[in-house]
């Protein structure tokens, strides 16, 4: 019988730069990554019976009308007492990750400060731009609850923001992103090699890195190509480059800027990669980020993007619902749109041809043997839409990402 315990934190890997993590915060962590698993598994199936047998029919009984929108599932739902203690948790599980990480960094900033710039400083690899304007849109939230965003930075040379980032990707995925927390990259990787067996890129641009722990997989998989990871938060591109040293890559040059504003060769790049990117950006900037991005590939060059998935036509109400959930209350305020949102069009008006674009979806690659097979079972995603009969299109359901992307 598959476990049906999450690994514990001590398992995740680490590095050189690696902040200690001392035995009352490893608690902390193991508390939030089961608290996270047992919302999701044990309590949130409550909600589904809650919306069956109370919410929808008293809905029917009040207005004579079906529900139709998860916009209107949301508003209905959030009168009924199991379904607000459910989600009053889960924001706070979220809010809970980002203080625990902070907290674990904040403590010994000077230091880990100090080590970063060790790896970085002089480094032709990392530009950092001081004059480089925070995305409106980004600096409208606090992304998934994180004080600050990506961006803001308390101390000269901050690397609060990156270093948190990874101490509490774990929690937040409920440690089902393998130890180092790269499975979507190393995902990529199998997807491309399977896909594309010839296709060997010389310079790779990851737009949206964050701290690279994605763009990594890429490195090691091409390791003759330039890769160039892109952020617009500071604290990220500085923890990035940092921790790309400590682990030994240098063939990946880490830049901070606006994708918007991204000055790049143009027709250079043979991959262009986003990883759980447009999400958090704005439709205008799909769009116009689309747009550079097929300025700056090559031709014959690859555009690859995992992202969430659209519902489908057969998508169920109750599944729309708890897969919105994130836009409303965990700060995610883009996340609902790439459910309805068509990125072929978006790619078309970029100017890619119709008949060179794909999507599909590829496993997640859980680095199998480092943790027990729970972590390849168990998402919060995955258990909260196990039920749902959107299978072709769920990238959470049967292990799988989605991705959608084109041919130049
Ligand atoms: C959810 S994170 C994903 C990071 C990374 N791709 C990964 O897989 O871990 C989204 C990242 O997009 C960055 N971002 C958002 N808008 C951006 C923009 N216009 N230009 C560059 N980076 C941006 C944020 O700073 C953040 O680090």
């Amino acid at each position: 019988m598959a476990n049906t315990l999450p690994p514990t934190y001590d398992r995740n890997g680490r590095h050189p730069l690696s902040p200690e993590v001392d035995h009352d915060e490893t608690a902390r962590f193991n508390f939030l990554t089961n608290l996270n698993v047992h919302l999701g598994q044990r309590v949130s199936p409550g909600n589904r019976s809650a919306f069956e047998k109370r919410v929808r029919p008293k809905f029917k009984k009040e207005t004579g009308k079906e529900l139709e929108t998860s916009q209107q599932v949301r508003d209905a739902m959030r009168t009924d007492p199991f379904y607000q203690c459910w989600a009053a948790l889960r924001r706070n599980t979220m809010e809970q990750r980002q203080q625990a990480g902070r907290h674990v960094i904040l403590r010994q900033l000077d230091d880990l400060v100090g080590e970063a710039k060790r790896y970085n400083d002089g480094k032709k690899t990392l530009e950092i731009d001081k004059n480089a304007e925070v995305p409106r849109y980004l600096a409208a939230v606090d992304n998934h609850c994180m004080p600050g965003s990506y961006y803001s930075e308390v101390v000269p040379d901050d690397i609060l923001a990156g270093a948190n980032y990874e101490a509490g990707v774990f929690v937040t995925t409920a440690g089902s992103m393998s130890s180092k927390g790269d499975g979507g990259g190393r995902s990529i990787v199998n997807f491309v090699k399977q896909k594309f067996p010839d296709f060997a890129p010389k310079r790779i641009l990851d737009l949206g890195a964050g701290i690279g722990v994605n763009t990594l997989p890429l490195a090691a998989a091409f390791p003759d190509a330039e890769v160039v990871a892109v952020d617009a938060g500071a604290p990220m591109v500085r923890w990035g480059h940092a921790r790309a040293q400590a682990l030994g890559y240098d063939n990946v040059r880490f830049i901070h800027a606006d994708g918007d504003a991204l000055d790049l060769d143009p027709n250079s790049f043979d991959w262009v990669q986003t990883t759980m990117f447009w999400h958090e950006t704005s439709t205008a900037a799909i769009y116009s980020m689309t747009k550079k991005v097929h300025d700056l590939m090559a031709p014959g060059g690859l555009f690859l993007n995992v992202e969430q998935p659209n519902f489908t036509p057969d998508t169920p109400l109750y599944d729309r619902f708890t897969r919105d959930w994130d836009s409303w209350y965990n700060n995610e305020p883009f996340w609902s749109k790439l459910h309805t949102m068509d990125v072929f069009e978006v790619m078309a008006k970029a100017g890619f041809d119709a008949d060179k674009m794909f999507d599909g979806g590829t496993e997640a690659d859980i680095e199998r043997g480092q943790f027990q097979p729970w972590s390849s079972t168990v998402s919060r995603h995955k258990a909260e839409s196990k039920d749902s009969g959107d299978a072709k299109h769920n990238a959470y359901k049967g292990e799988r990402w989605y991705l959608f992307g084109g041919w130049k």
